[in-house]
C-alpha cells in the first residue's frame, strides 16, 4: 500500500461515546495554531501540566495557541519518569490547581507522554470531581494509544495503574511534529503500541508495518501520519464498543500481562512502558501457539517486526514463580486466576486462562536463563 501524502487540515477520527465524544486531530504543526483547541470548553483559566523534558520543548507555542482562549494559562512541570507516576507526583497537581485557585470550569492540557498523560487525567476526573482535559500527547506511544480511550492511572509499588479512573478528554490534539525529538528509544517503544494493533485486529495494517517499519523508524513524516491515523481507528472503534473494559476492550492490552509483570518486576522506568509489552507480545504469542491459535510462522514473523522495531524480544530473568506472582496482581485477574489476550487466529485476539505448566514453558522459553 503506497504512503499516503501528509494533509492539511489535520486528519479526524472520533470517538464515538454519545455525549462523551471527542475528536483526535492528527497532523504536523497543531500544537501551536490556535484553530485545534477551538472547540475547547470556554473557562477563565487553563493549567497545562507537563514535564522537565517536554515543557521546554513545546510549552511556549501551547501557551501561546491558549493565550486567546483563557485569561491565564498556569504551567506546571512534574518531574520526568515511570519512576514518579505515583500519588506524590498527582499531589504536585491538586497543589498547583489549589494554589492557582482554579475553579470548575478550569481546563487541564496534558502535554507529554502517557505518563504525563495518564496523571493529568486521573486529577482531572478528581479535580472538584472533575473539571475537563485536553491531551495533547507528544510520544508516539501516547498518539497511538495512551491520550486516547479515558484510561487513567498512577502506580502502586505492588502494582501497575492499579489506582485511576474512566475519565474522557474533552479532544486530543496529536502534533506529530514533536514526534522529531523523541529519543530512539522512545520511538520503539511507541512502535511496540502500533504492531499490537495489527494481530488483535487488523492483520492488512500488520502487513503494512511490516513494510514500512524501516520508514517508520526512520520518523518519515507520512508514515508516521498513518500509522498514527490506522492505530486511532482501530483504538475508536474498540472503545466505543467497550468503554469500560467489560470484554472487548481488554484485547488492547495484548503483551500486557507479561509486559506489566517486567515493569513492576525489573522496577518501574527499567525497561520502558513499549519495551515490555513489546517483549510482553512476544511470549503472549508463544502462548497463543501452546494454546492453538496461531502457528510458529506467525511467532517467528511477529517477533521479527518487533526486533525490526528495535524492541526487546527476550525477556529478563526474574524467575518463573516470580512473573505468577506479579500477574496475578494485573486487572484482568478474577479470583486470583491470571488471564491473557491471546491471539485465537490471525488479527483477531481473545481473553483466557491457562494453565500454568504452559505459563511456565513459555517463561522458560523466552527468559534469559536465571
Ligand atoms: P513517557 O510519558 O515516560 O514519555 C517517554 C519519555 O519521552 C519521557 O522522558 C518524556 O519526558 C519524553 N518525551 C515525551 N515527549 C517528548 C518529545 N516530543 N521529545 C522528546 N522527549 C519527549 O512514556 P510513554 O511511553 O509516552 O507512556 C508510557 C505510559 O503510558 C506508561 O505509564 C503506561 O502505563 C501508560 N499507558 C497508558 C495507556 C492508557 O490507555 N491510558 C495506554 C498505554 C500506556
Ligand atoms: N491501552 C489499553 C486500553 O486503552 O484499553
Amino acid at each position: 500500500m503506497p504512503l499516503p501524502a501528509l494533509s492539511a487540515p489535520p486528519e479526524r477520527v472520533d470517538i464515538q461515546l454519545g455525549e462523551r465524544s471527542y475528536p483526535i486531530l492528527i497532523g504536523a504543526g497543531l500544537l501551536d495554531d490556535p484553530l485545534s483547541f477551538a472547540a475547547v470548553p470556554a473557562a477563565a483559566s487553563a493549567l497545562i501540566v507537563s514535564n522537565t523534558t517536554v515543557a521546554p520543548l513545546y510549552a511556549k507555542a501551547l501557551r501561546a495557541a491558549l493565550a486567546g482562549r483563557f485569561r491565564t494559562v498556569h504551567l506546571l512541570e512534574l518531574p520526568d519518569g515511570e519512576v514518579h507516576k505515583n500519588l506524590q507526583t498527582l499531589n504536585l497537581i491538586f497543589d498547583a490547581l489549589l494554589g492557582h485557585g482554579s475553579d470548575r470550569k478550569t481546563v487541564l492540557f496534558a502535554l507529554g507522554g502517557g505518563v504525563v498523560g495518564d496523571m493529568t487525567g486521573f486529577a482531572a476526573a478528581s479535580y472538584m470531581r472533575g473539571v475537563p482535559f485536553v491531551q495533547v500527547p507528544t510520544t508516539l506511544l501516547a498518539q497511538v494509544d495512551s491520550s486516547v480511550g479515558g484510561k487513567t492511572a498512577i502506580n502502586h509499588p505492588l502494582g501497575k495503574n492499579m489506582i485511576g479512573a474512566f475519565y474522557q478528554p474533552q479532544l486530543v490534539v496529536c502534533d506529530l511534529g514533536t514526534l522529531q525529538t523523541l529519543p530512539p528509544r522512545e520511538l520503539s517503544a511507541g512502535l511496540a503500541e502500533v504492531i499490537k494493533y495489527g494481530p488483535i485486529h487488523d492483520m492488512a495494517f500488520f502487513d503494512w508495518i511490516e513494510a514500512n517499519v524501516d520508514a517508520l523508524v526512520a520518523r518519515e513524516p507520512a508514515a508516521l501520519a498513518y500509522a498514527v491515523k490506522r492505530s486511532c481507528e482501530i483504538k475508536a472503534l474498540v472503545v466505543g464498543q467497550d468503554e469500560r473494559e467489560t470484554g472487548l476492550r481488554a484485547i488492547l492490552n495484548f503483551g500486557h500481562t507479561f509486559g506489566h509483570a517486567i515493569e513492576s518486576g525489573l522496577g518501574y522506568g527499567e525497561w520502558l512502558h513499549g519495551e515490555a509489552v513489546g517483549c510482553g507480545m512476544v511470549m503472549a504469542a508463544h502462548l497463543s501457539q501452546r494454546l492453538g491459535g496461531v502457528d510458529a510462522a506467525f511467532v517467528e514473523r511477529l517477533t521479527r517486526l518487533i526486533e525490526r522495531a528495535g524492541l526487546p524480544t527476550t525477556g529478563p530473568a526474574l524467575g518463573a514463580e516470580r512473573y505468577l506472582e506479579l500477574m496475578r496482581v494485573d486487572k484482568k485477574s478474577e479470583a486470583g486466576e491470571i488471564r491473557f489476550v491471546v491471539i485465537d487466529k490471525p488479527g483477531s485476539a481473545a481473553v483466557s486462562s491457562a494453565p500454568d505448566a504452559l505459563v511456565r514453558e513459555v517463561l522458560a522459553q523466552c527468559c534469559q536463563a536465571e
